[in-house]
């Protein structure tokens, strides 16, 4: 059983964006108790362990394992890899959340949520989810916090564009003109850490979260460029082009559909968004691309002396 001030971070492992990973190692650092759930035993949970975090194995899936898990804690981060079976995980963490009596649970969601109403939805099953997801909080009365960071670095741009990067010196996209300002996993990490620090002041919140700029794919290659001190280009392959590319890597279907909607909204400019929530949580700053770049500059292909 868990200390009763434990916090419960889901997907922990981490993967893409591996929010739930940076998270517990931030609430770590802070001397706080956490208790954080993966989906089996693995080298990740034992690094986790290792780090000083109490591991317990489940699927977000099966309420029973949801109610072992939330049982014992009162501070919680919703999360998980993108999925078709997004909605029922969310509805079984509010079900059990309502059950056992939170008082924080920080959901991760999508900006493009902010967008989106009962007549204005988008094709990806993905979002539709995450904005049902969003619904169902709201009617649980369970007290949430919310958190839509746009595009994230790590989780998208980092494994999509790096390969091109690498081998071509370019960013191969479908994004047209269209502008975008992704954010850092890293810095959405900080944000959901400082909440569940101390969940009073943030709680019934909405929390959008881009990087410092918006820009196009020019824009975003002239960032890699200075980063990796050689010339990044743009670019602007076709949308059909990129859909086989995508379906070569043998992503699930629902993956895709959410990937070349994100592409088909970049093209309509529904990714030119500004907000301050990292600074505003946080006190610092958001990650720039060129900053994200410098960082993993070895996967980009390594920076010219
Ligand atoms: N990528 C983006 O650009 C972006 C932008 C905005 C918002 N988001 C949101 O960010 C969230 C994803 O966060 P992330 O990138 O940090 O996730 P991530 O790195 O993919 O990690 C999520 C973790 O969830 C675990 N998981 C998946 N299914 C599970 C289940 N049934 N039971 C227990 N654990 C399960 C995975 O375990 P395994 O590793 O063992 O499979 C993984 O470790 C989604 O809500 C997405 O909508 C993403």
């Amino acid at each position: 059983m868990a200390d009763k001030e434990s916090i419960l971070v889901t997907g922990a492992a981490g993967k893409l964006g591996a929010v739930g990973r940076t998270v517990t190692g931030l609430l770590l650092e802070r001397g706080l108790p956490v208790r954080a759930m993966v989906r089996r035993e693995d080298e990740r949970a034992v690094a986790l362990r290792g780090a000083g975090a109490e591991v317990v194995v489940g699927d977000l899936l099966e309420p029973a394992d949801v109610y072992r898990v939330v049982s014992g804690c009162r501070r919680l981060y919703f999360g998980m890899s993108i999925s078709a079976r997004y909605l029922e995980a969310t509805v079984t963490m509010a079900t059990v959340a309502r059950k056992v009596g939170v008082n924080a649970l920080v959901n991760m969601s999508q900006m493009t949520v902010s967008q989106m109403s009962i007549q204005n939805t988008t094709p990806s099953p993905q979002q539709r989810q995450q904005w049902l997801s969003e619904q169902v909080l709201a009617w649980s009365g369970l007290p949430v916090v919310t958190i839509r960071p746009t595009v994230l670095l790590e989780g998208f741009f980092l494994p999509l564009t790096a390969p091109a990067v690498r081998d071509r010196s370019r960013i191969e996209l479908p994004f047209g003109r269209g502008k975008t300002s992704p954010v850092a996993a890293a810095d959405v990490a900080r944000v959901i850490a400082a909440v569940l620090a101390d969940p009073g002041p943030h709680l019934g919140q909405i929390y959008e979260l881009t990087g410092p700029r918006s820009q196009d794919i020019d824009g975003v290659a002239r960032e890699y460029s200075d980063a990796l001190n050689r010339e990044i280009t743009y670019a602007d392959i076709s949308p059909e082009d990129w859909e086989r590319e995508l379906k070569k890597l043998g992503l699930p279907e629902h993956l895709t559909k959410h990937l070349t909607t994100m592409a088909e909204l970049n093209r309509a400019s529904r990714y030119d968004r500004m907000a301050d929530g990292v600074e505003r949580v946080t006190g610092r700053p958001a990650m720039s691309v060129r900053e994200f770049v410098s960082l993993h500059a070895n996967e980009f292909g390594g920076r010219r002396s």
